[in-house]
């Protein structure tokens, strides 16, 4: 069932209308649907029933401090990449022993803080960094639970920037080097093993790289217990993909992909953990924009909306794809057009999308940018000096402003020009 739909002819977030959003909030504007987002979180942690299983959401997806508090009362955890969002899991009152804090270039200040907290383990993903969080636990008088993030050398992911599990990727350690890492890890005072984690890539459409990665660590997981270690955890990351859009290919279900894992990982007495971003928040977000002007080109129409690649990169950075509607829907009379839709940033990239048919639009329309719920808000920023978008979340009729519009005032008054200049 899809949450965001036209009732009586107005698009709606589960049963708040989209103009109304629009209206009294000022678009660009996320807006998310509490109901999805609990769909999700609990499609995914259902297909692993009969499992002993962490679902460590992975927060920089949409890190919306009332995302996660909704996430974290269904129940789970979160993967962390900063202290930053350390700091907004457990102020959403995710419990530190659900944490897991994954990255390739924790600071000492950061591995303080988690260890301070208590979380459940640290993914670390190199000798290095192993070093480093031995000498902070060991300042602590503590043990650092880890698991070692292995790089299995499998290709998977939609894009080759959000495509992780390759031998020339930055992440994990090199597979070759994963047995001599972990002997090295038992000889730390400050260290305790934990557990393996793997994490391929993001917006993965096919079961065939997550059972490659899956059969690779778990013949590792087994020589590493012949050689005397504890591995009570098996991390296998996040990175199932979504569908953009009713007619993208639609990747594998939750449930086919926990029987898979289930079946795979049947031989292996471990606690699974999983760490999706994507499959929970995807679809549970759009993006609302209005047209400014509809502007004529030499060869083309433009849309020029309010949106720009400073508030939802995705396609700029990725040539991703996102479903495109009006709030109000067409009536059967109105003709199709061809627009390229576009910013007001000033960069030729700043375009959502090319020459893509859309019922004829006027200055004022009001659009809806789908499956914008994980990596849109995140990666706002605030080039141009436009302020950061605002994010909504709505439940059922009710709805709540989750992050304020700064203004730009605010934005002015973190920069200083020095008394000598
Ligand atoms: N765990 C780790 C260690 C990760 O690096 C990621 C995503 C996840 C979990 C969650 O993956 P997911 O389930 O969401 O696929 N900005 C890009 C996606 C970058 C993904 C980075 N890592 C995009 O907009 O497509």
């Amino acid at each position: 069932m899809r949450h965001f739909d036209y009732k009586d002819g107005v698009m709606h977030a589960e049963d708040v209308s989209l103009a109304r959003i629009a209206q009294e909030v000022g678009t660009p504007v996320y807006v998310y649907s509490a109901a999805t987002l609990t769909r999700h979180f609990n499609v995914f942690a259902g297909a692993f029933e009969g499992r002993d299983v962490l679902v460590a959401y992975s927060v920089k997806a949409n890190s919306n401090l009332a995302v996660l508090s909704l996430l974290g009362k269904l129940g789970a955890g979160a993967d962390v990449v900063s202290g930053g969002e350390l700091a907004r899991a457990l102020t959403a009152g995710i419990p530190a022993s659900k944490i897991v804090f994954s990255g390739v270039g924790k600071k000492p200040a950061e591995m303080r803080a988690a260890l301070k907290a208590g979380i459940r383990m640290f993914n670390v993903e190199s000798e290095p960094e192993l070093e480093a969080l031995n000498a902070v636990a060991v300042d602590m008088g503590m043990r650092a639970p880890i698991s070692f993030r292995v790089n299995p050398d499998v290709t998977a992911g939609g894009h080759e920037k959000i495509s992780t599990g390759k031998a020339e990727n930055k992440f994990g350690v090199a597979w070759s080097a994963a047995e001599a890492a972990y002997a090295r890890a038992a000889e730390l005072p400050g260290i305790e093993i934990v557990g393996v984690d793997v994490h391929i890539g993001s917006q993965i459409d096919e079961l065939a790289p997550f059972k490659a990665a899956i059969e690779k660590v778990s013949g590792l997981i087994e020589r590493l217990r012949a050689a005397g270690h504890s591995i009570k955890m098996f991390d296998i990351g996040g990175g199932l993909g979504i569908p953009y859009g009713s007619n993208a290919p639609a990747p594998p279900l939750p449930s086919e992909y926990g029987a898979m894992v289930k079946e795979a990982t049947a031989h292996l007495d471990v606690q699974m953990v999983f760490e999706p971003g994507r499959m929970i928040a995807g679809n549970a977000g759009v993006l609302l924009s209005t047209v400014t002007y509809v502007k004529r080109g030499e060869n083309r129409d433009f849309l020029i909306v309010d949106a720009a690649m400073n508030d939802l990169i995705r396609p700029a950075l990725y040539d991703a794809y996102h479903e495109i509607e009006p709030i109000i829907a067409p009536k059967p009379t109105t003709p199709q057009k061809l627009y390229d839709v576009v910013g007001p940033v000033c960069e030729s990239g700043d375009t959502f999308t090319k020459q893509r048919e859309f019922p004829q639009m006027v200055s004022g329309d009001v659009i809806v940018m789908h499956s914008a719920g994980a990596y849109g808000a995140v990666q706002a920023g605030q080039y141009n000096t436009r302020p950061l978008v605002p994010e909504v979340l709505v439940s059922g009729d009710r709805y709540a402003v989750v992050r304020d519009r700064p203004l730009v005032e605010e934005i002015l008054k973190t920069e200083s020009v020095p008394s000598w200049l």
